[in-house]
């Protein structure tokens, strides 16, 4: 490459001011020193409390909900009957209401190498009013169950609303450890982001999908009563040709159902849904990203849609995180960001949250979106547009912890603790959002990481430190075009 004099001297000037930029900027984070007392669990045997199956005849099982609609006034009710099909029909009714209403859904049933599901019943119940408590009923016509949830307030910006962040659960007695502080948590989450790898029951001899059975009924507990937002992880592909299943998903997409046509995504793997005053995008990393692909073209309309206006907390969820300082799955998600970190700043979301590293670390805001093939300009720097990273892979499974780190710790990594435990996201309102994180070995109040959220489309650019950050972001965007 032939620079100009010209040339050289902005080269010159740029890596001074990087130095600079460098010398200034924190001392690479915190890897916690929390040293756990024990290392891992195993999964909880067939015949545990969590996995018993309800007493009656043909009694339905694994019941849980989530989003039905774009909006928050639909539910979607699953659940499994294992005797016979039974009614896919949910009884239904607002809390001091008289009156009983129905919904009708449908069933399906797979197989699975040698393994041959219940009847799993899907049924979407709409037009629901905002923020009321419904009970519901399913297994009409046998042994009834009933439950109930609670619908969000409508859509707008000043909505306040919590949301757990749950990742890579599992069914070990550390998983149950952490369904159990969430569900104690004063933070009082009312949705679970759930950012993928489910029942990992891909890790037994044959995919045996009857651990895909008792995941259902061990989270039946909290997902029965409240909405998980559902993401594919890699442990959801069950593509295992020497079984002769070849039709990846095949196992999640026929158990958990997501409203992907409310977002006019054609694929339950990605699409989106808006509650209170957050905008949730959810993205496959196991499915084609490239340009033109289906994925690729969703996301292109969905990121331009939002009215940031109307929900000022744009959040993305996906299993692979695309910055993370651990050893195990280092640089797994470089593909996606190469593909998408760019429209992660241009559109400033606020903060993306990934499963997939059985660990908790928490990003600074950080972009690395200049290089062009032949400018050089590869170096991750302080980035105010940028997404806080998030991941949140330590819901506890039988693979256990990734312990290995990274050495030194990188700039862009703020904390990181290879520690099982869960997160909430409080929004308060539209200029403010605040973060923790619970490890298990704490009581289930104890916060051992948090942060205030400034969302980033209200965020004003007011600290002198973040202006010269940027001014250095746009020279380097300069440079990456000329
Ligand atoms: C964790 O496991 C390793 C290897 O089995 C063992 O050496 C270590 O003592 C264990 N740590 C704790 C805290 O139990
Ligand atoms: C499926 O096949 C495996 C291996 O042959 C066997 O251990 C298991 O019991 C079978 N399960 C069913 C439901 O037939
Ligand atoms: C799971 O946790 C629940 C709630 O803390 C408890 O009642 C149950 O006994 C636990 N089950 C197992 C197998 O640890
Ligand atoms: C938003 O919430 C934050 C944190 O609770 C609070 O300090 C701030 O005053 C609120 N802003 C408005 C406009 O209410
Ligand atoms: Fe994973």
């Amino acid at each position: 490459m032939e620079l100009t004099w010209k040339g050289k001297l902005e080269w010159l000037v740029m890596a001074g001011f990087l130095y600079i930029i460098n010398a200034h900027v924190s001392e690479g984070g915190i890897t916690s020193s929390f040293l756990r007392s024990y290392n891992y669990s195993l999964d909880m045997p067939l015949d545990s409390d969590v996995f018993r199956v309800p007493p009656g005849y043909n009694a339905p099982q694994q019941v849980h909900i989530t989003q039905g609609d774009h909006l928050g006034k639909g539910v979607i009710v699953s659940w499994i009957t294992q005797d016979e099909p039974g009614s896919s029909t949910v009884v239904y009714w607002a809390q001091d209401s008289q009156l009983k209403l129905q919904a009708d859904g449908f069933f399906v049933t797979y197989n699975y190498f040698n393994y041959t599901s219940g009847y799993i019943h899907h049924c979407t119940i709409e037009n629901l009013e905002f923020d009321t408590q419904y009970f519901y009923e399913v297994g009409i016509g046998f042994t009834t169950r009933e439950f109930w949830f609670k619908t969000p307030p409508p859509v707008g910006p000043d909505v306040p609303y919590t949301f757990g962040l749950i990742g890579d659960l599992g069914q070990t007695y550390d998983s149950n450890t952490t369904l159990t502080h969430y569900e104690k948590s004063p933070a009082k989450g009312e949705t679970v982001l759930y950012v993928g790898d489910l029942s990992y029951a891909d890790d037994y001899p044959f995919h045996d999908n009857i651990r895909w059975d008792t995941w259902g009924r061990f989270t039946e507990r909290v997902a029965a009563y409240q909405p998980w937002i559902w993401t594919a992880g890699n442990h959801e592909i069950d593509f295992a040709p020497e079984l002769g299943e070849t039709r990846p998903f095949k196992p999640y997409t026929a158990r958990y159902h997501v409203p992907f046509q409310a977002s006019h995504s054609t694929s339950p793997l990605w699409y989106s849904i808006k509650r209170a005053s957050a905008y949730i995008i959810v993205m496959s990393a196991y499915s084609a990203i490239g340009k033109y692909t289906p994925q690729y073209k969703w996301l292109e309309n969905e990121f331009a849609k939002v009215n940031r206006k109307e929900t000022p907390w744009l959040i993305v969820l996906m299993h692979s995180p695309i910055y993370s300082s651990y050893v195990a799955h280092y640089m797994e998600g470089e593909t996606v960001r190469v593909m998408y970190e760019r429209w992660f700043v241009k559109y400033k979301v606020d903060v993306v949250f990934a499963g997939h590293v059985h660990a908790y670390e928490r990003s600074e805001r950080v972009s690395n979106i200049a290089y062009n093939i032949v400018n050089g300009l590869c170096k991750t720097m302080n980035d105010q547009s940028a997404p806080i990273y998030i991941t949140i892979g330590d819901g506890g499974n039988i693979e256990g912890l990734a312990t290995a780190m990274t050495e030194p710790q990188p700039k862009y990594s703020a904390f990181r603790e290879a520690s099982f435990g869960h997160g909430i996201l409080d929004i308060k309102n539209r200029s403010h959002a605040y973060f923790s994180w619970n490890r298990n070995q704490d009581g289930c109040a104890v916060e051992a990481d948090s942060i205030w959220l400034n969302n980033r489309y209200y965020w004003t650019h007011s600290d002198e430190a973040s202006l010269s950050e940027l001014r250095h972001h746009e020279k380097v965007k300069q440079l990456a075009e000329a």
